[in-house]
């Protein structure tokens, strides 16, 4: 007798998101298919000052990846290992850019794996010509008016502008 499997694989790609990048689209656009359910998880720092509300990083994850069914974007707070133990996360993914990288990944893999053994985590290599991508350097690049085209997509880069342009109205 065939036994169906109802066994449901989920990830967790965790991050900032400040905003997203295509470096992260392309992390989410790869790993989402490994499973069956994919969630994107905005973390809320109460410590650091972001760009970007969550509910607007989490809206316009949202919106870049409507296409992906088994995608679900999330804000979580307090520990990613906790998070993981309440949804029974099976895997967190990250992306690896470089070995610049690696440290703080191995780091945090390793606390997490601790914290919440139940959870792997698991890297994927970033594709080579967004291995320059970051959240930091879009600021920096809008910041000054510079052309941010090439990191994130249209939709992320006008609202990128526009909050420059409210907080440079603000003084
Ligand atoms: O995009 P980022 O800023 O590199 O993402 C880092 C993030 C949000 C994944 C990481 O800081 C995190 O998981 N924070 C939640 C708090 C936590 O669990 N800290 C202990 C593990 S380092």
């Amino acid at each position: 007798m065939s036994r169906k499997s109802t066994v449901i694989r989920r990830g967790l790609f965790p991050g900032s998101f400040d905003p997203v990048t295509l470096g992260h689209l392309d992390v989410i656009r790869r790993a989402a298919p490994l499973f069956d359910e994919f969630y994107v998880g905005v973390f809320v720092n109460p410590s650091k000052k972001e760009l970007f509300f969550p509910e607007e990083r989490v809206k316009m994850i949202q919106t870049a990846t409507a296409d992906l069914p088994q995608v679900r974007v999330i804000a979580f707070d307090g520990l990613l290992a906790d998070w993981c133990r309440a949804h029974k996360i099976d895997a967190v993914v990250r992306g690896l850019r470089s070995t610049a990288d690696f440290e703080y990944e191995w780091a945090m893999a390793q606390t997490n794996r601790m914290l919440a053994p139940e959870t792997e985590t698991v890297f994927l290599a970033s594709s080579a010509a967004l291995s320059h991508t970051s959240s930091s350097t879009v600021r920096e690049i809008a910041s000054f008016g510079g052309d941010i085209s090439g990191f994130v997509p249209p939709a992320v880069a006008s609202a990128v502008y526009a909050k420059y342009q409210e907080r440079n109205k603000e003084g």
